[in-house]
């Protein structure tokens, strides 16, 4: 929170849910994004355990001063039935992980992760329609970037995980969903391919195996990371020695700034 920042009975009160909390760095980004417009918002993280989600949903719902909040893990899908309502594409992907508090209490759920992945490739300078797109992963955050990548015009998706099954799965529903991309599921090899993401979280580790071999890309290959620690990624290293752009990880928070605002109806 920067030093002229005020909170005041007229400020606008987020909160991010979580359960562990002392990772989450999503509440001093979006503090520090307000601040610097001059918007009257601040944002706290709080400590959730799951057999207390319910309690302080129904809390939040009585707190007049309250806008919104985030939830990260482990309540992006537990949130869903204690909701009033979800968007379509929460839905499709089945998981929230942003809640608009209308003035009465209400509570509608959004996804915003997908959206904010392509508006931070698009940010980087990386477009994806009409592109041919793999993606490594078929986890939470996958499912997002699976089907944003797929409303944005990629022509084929292709997506690699260790567990093929769910790789399959999140193929069927993205190509069912959007009929115009050619979702399947594969291998990781990225020969042929115009812009590769990782949505695993190899590479968070120290001495985590890459999540591809890297001799296979082409300078001509995008890749994106959506792993925010560290920012640089082996991967990321790997394809831009090889010479190819690449969008940080952080390019995916950091675009859910101006998804937030938009959720919470804040003019830009
Ligand atoms: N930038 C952002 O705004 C943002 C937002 C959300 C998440 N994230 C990051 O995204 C990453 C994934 O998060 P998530 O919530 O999607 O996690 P998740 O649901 O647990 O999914 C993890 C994914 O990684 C794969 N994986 C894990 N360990 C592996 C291994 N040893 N070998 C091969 N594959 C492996 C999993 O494959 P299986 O299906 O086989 O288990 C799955 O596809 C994390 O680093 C998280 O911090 C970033």
């Amino acid at each position: 929170m920067s030093a002229e920042q005020r909170i005041t009975g007229r400020t606008g009160i987020l909160f991010i849910l979580a359960d562990p909390v002392a990772h989450v760095v999503g509440s001093d980004r979006l503090n520090a994004r307000f601040a610097a417009e001059g918007l009257d918002m601040a944002v706290s993280p709080l400590h959730v355990q799951p057999k207390d989600l319910a309690a302080v949903i129904g809390t939040l719902r009585l707190l007049q001063n309250v806008r919104g909040f985030g939830v990260t893990i482990p309540h992006k899908i537990a949130v869903m039935p204690l909701l009033d309502a979800v968007t379509p594409r929460a839905r499709l992907i089945g998981a929230v992980n942003f809640v608009r508090r209308n003035p009465g209490g209400r509570l509608t759920g959004d996804n915003l992760d997908g959206q904010g992945f392509v508006d931070g490739l698009a940010a980087s300078g990386i477009g994806l329609a009409g592109r041919r797109v793999l993606q490594l992963g078929a986890g939470g955050a996958g499912r997002a970037v699976a089907f944003a990548v797929a409303e944005a015009g990629a022509s084929a998706l292709f997506i690699h995980n260790r567990t093929a099954a769910r790789a399959q799965a999140l193929a069927e529903a993205v190509g069912a969903a959007w009929p115009g991309c050619a979702a399947a599921s594969g291998p990781d090899d990225p020969r042929g391919f115009d812009v590769v993401i990782n949505t695993t979280s190899m590479g968070m580790h120290e001495g985590d195996p890459l999540p591809m071999d890297v001799g296979r890309l082409a300078a001509s290959t995008d890749v994106a990371e959506i792993i925010m620690t560290p920012a640089l990624t082996p991967l990321l290293v790997a394809a831009q020695a090889r010479g190819c752009r690449i969008s940080l990880g952080t390019s995916m928070l950091d675009a859910q700034y101006g998804l937030v605002k938009q959720l919470l109806g804040i003019p830009s």
